[in-house]
């Protein structure tokens, strides 16, 4: 029997046990997922415990994407740009750490109909680790433009040198052009507005256009003071949930080695976790 599980603090909330708990049941495979609250400072144990054959993959959330890196043989190239782990997977006594949200977050433009990437224009709120991982998926499908806003702008900047050869800038809201801002995709990769600070939103509302699209990395609670604004006014928007699904799905390709996702109705699994929230 394999044993996988989601590392966080906090983590009571994650729908990622009941995911897998699914999809495993549907694919008849041997194996059970977990959500562990680790602390900080039991880490390096749980690293050795996955060392030592007793978990075979995890999924790793917030605070740790970064804390993880040092316990890790290796990193794959992409967790390396983004600076970040989400996924790691153990084999003969090997830790080998991935990034699988940025993959989530570009398969979820999909479920929104966005498949023309060079051709729009972004605007991400957030620089931190799910922020990086966006702007990556999107600087390597060549999004046309990205601006980054944040609270902290020595972050956004150093999250945009990153990618010294992407069209990338930095900005305030009121210094984008109003043209670009009318038909933006913007997207929330900051935790402004999750459950329980659910009245907050991460964009101020003269800046809420119907022409533009709403992506959400949030998925609880499912209709962000974000996305309803949007609503109010006729405009498009996506939550979180299709992203959390897609990076848990390749992370699974990653652990089994098998691109068993390709065989799975993700808009069903959608449906299945909404009901669960
Ligand atoms: P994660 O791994 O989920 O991205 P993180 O690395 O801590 O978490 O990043 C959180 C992001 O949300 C940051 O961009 C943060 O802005 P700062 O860089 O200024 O800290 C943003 N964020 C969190 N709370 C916020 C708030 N109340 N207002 C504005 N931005 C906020």
């Amino acid at each position: 029997m394999k044993h996988f599980a989601v590392i966080g603090n906090p983590i009571v909330h994650s729908l990622s046990p009941a995911m897998y708990a699914k999809v495993f049941c549907d694919f008849g495979l041997n194996a059970d997922h977990q959500a562990l609250q680790v602390r900080h400072d039991s880490l390096s144990e749980l690293m050795l415990t996955m060392r030592n054959g007793d978990i075979d993959g995890l999924n790793v959330t917030i605070p740790y994407k970064q804390a993880v890196i040092q316990f890790l043989d290796e990193i794959d190239e992409y967790a390396k740009d983004i600076g970040a782990v989400n996924c790691i997977s153990a084999k003969n006594g090997k830790l080998k750490g991935y990034n699988t949200d940025w993959i989530g977050f570009i398969q979820s433009l999909k479920q929104l109909n966005i498949i023309n990437i060079p051709n729009r224009h972004f605007v991400v709120v957030g620089a931190g680790g799910a922020a990086s991982a966006v702007v990556y998926g999107l600087v390597q499908k060549k999004a046309k433009s990205i601006f980054i806003i944040n609270r902290t702008e020595t972050k956004a900047i150093s999250l945009k040198n990153r990618f010294a050869d992407a069209d990338i800038q930095v900005m305030q809201w009121e210094n984008i052009p109003n043209n670009i801002l009318n038909s933006a995709i913007i997207v929330n990769g900051t935790s402004v507005g999750m459950s329980p600070n659910i009245n907050q939103c991460p964009v101020p509302k003269d800046y809420i256009k119907s022409g533009q699209i709403a992506v959400d990395i949030i998925y609880s609670p499912l209709w962000t003071q974000f996305r309803k604004l949007y609503s109010e006014i006729g405009g498009k928007s996506i939550s979180g949930m299709p992203m959390l699904v897609l990076q848990g799905l390749a992370a699974m390709d990653i652990w089994y080695d098998k691109p068993l996702s390709k065989q799975i109705n993700v808009l069903d699994l959608i449906h299945y976790l909404e009901k669960k929230l």
